[in-house]
């Protein structure tokens, strides 16, 4: 990537900034530091979550892409920078779940912490001002989202993605709890997008049950950024 140049800002979100370059069908990811939740209506900013987020999320991806999972990632080229390749994201957001918390705690009434004894796959449009509502696949089809081949393969790497990462977490005694993922599309093919992070994933220490994810944030639940860091070495560093 060493001749790859950064050019003007194509869109920033609540967490990360996304740069066209010098390559037309290229990105780049540049990880911020600023922590929203509750589509935005909670805000602050996390010490070095840019930092360590694009650690955790280069790092995933590459060891997604040795599983064969197609994902956007290229490269990491800075602390808080990462190549990807530039995709037609799908506006939904798939939520894996293999433990009971946040909102299936709420919707469904179940106790936090209750494992599932199958795994569960959610849709939810990408929507702030709509409060990302929950959808199934026959909206998807029907808003011009996605077809019904382009769903059978976000469901084919999303739970491809949940055996391999629950394995992963579980290696580091670490509980993956549930997570969100975005994909796009190039060239009729699907791929992996956006980031896997403390900030789109529930992670939990094995024994203790300690929240090491965004959760701290949501909940003002403090040592946000300790655990953050704690997260990245138990991943990185293992
Ligand atoms: P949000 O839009 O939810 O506030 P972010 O702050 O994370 O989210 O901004 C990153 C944006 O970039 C998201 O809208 C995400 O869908 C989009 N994105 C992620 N990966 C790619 C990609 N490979 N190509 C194009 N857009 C992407
Ligand atoms: P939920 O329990 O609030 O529905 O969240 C499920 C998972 O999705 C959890 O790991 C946090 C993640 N998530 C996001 O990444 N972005 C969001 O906007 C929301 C609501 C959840
Ligand atoms: N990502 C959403 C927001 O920034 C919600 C969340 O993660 O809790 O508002």
């Amino acid at each position: 990537m060493a001749n790859l140049e950064k050019r003007e800002l194509l869109y920033e979100g609540k967490a990360k900034k996304v740069y066209l370059t010098s390559e037309d069908d290229k990105l780049i990811q540049e990880f911020k530091d600023d922590a929203t939740a509750f589509d935005g209506m909670k805000k602050g900013t996390i010490g070095n979550k840019g930092e360590i987020n694009n650690a955790i999320s280069s790092y995933l991806f590459e060891y997604l892409e040795n599983y064969h999972i197609p994902t956007h990632f290229i490269e990491k080229i800075s602390s808080n920078e990462m190549v990807v390749k530039k995709l037609q994201i799908i506006p939904i957001e798939v939520v894996m779940r293999n433990v009971a918390a946040g909102s299936l705690c709420t919707r469904y009434k179940i106790p936090e912490a209750t494992i599932m004894e199958y795994p569960i796959l959610e849709y939810y449009l990408k929507n702030d001002e709509l409060h990302d509502p929950m959808i199934n696949e026959y909206h998807a089809y029907a808003f011009g989202h996605a077809t019904p081949d382009e769903v059978r393969a976000i469901n084919r790497i999303a739970s491809k993605v949940n055996a391999i990462l629950k394995f992963f977490f579980d290696r580091r005694n670490l509980i993956l709890v549930d997570f969100k993922l975005e994909f796009g599309k190039r060239n009729n093919e699907i791929y992996l997008a956006d980031e896997i992070s403390p900030d789109t994933c529930r992670i939990w220490d094995k024994k203790t049950h300690k929240k090491l994810d965004k959760d701290r944030f949501r909940h003002d639940m403090g040592g946000v950024e300790k655990a953050y860091l704690e997260l990245r070495d138990r991943i990185i560093n293992a």
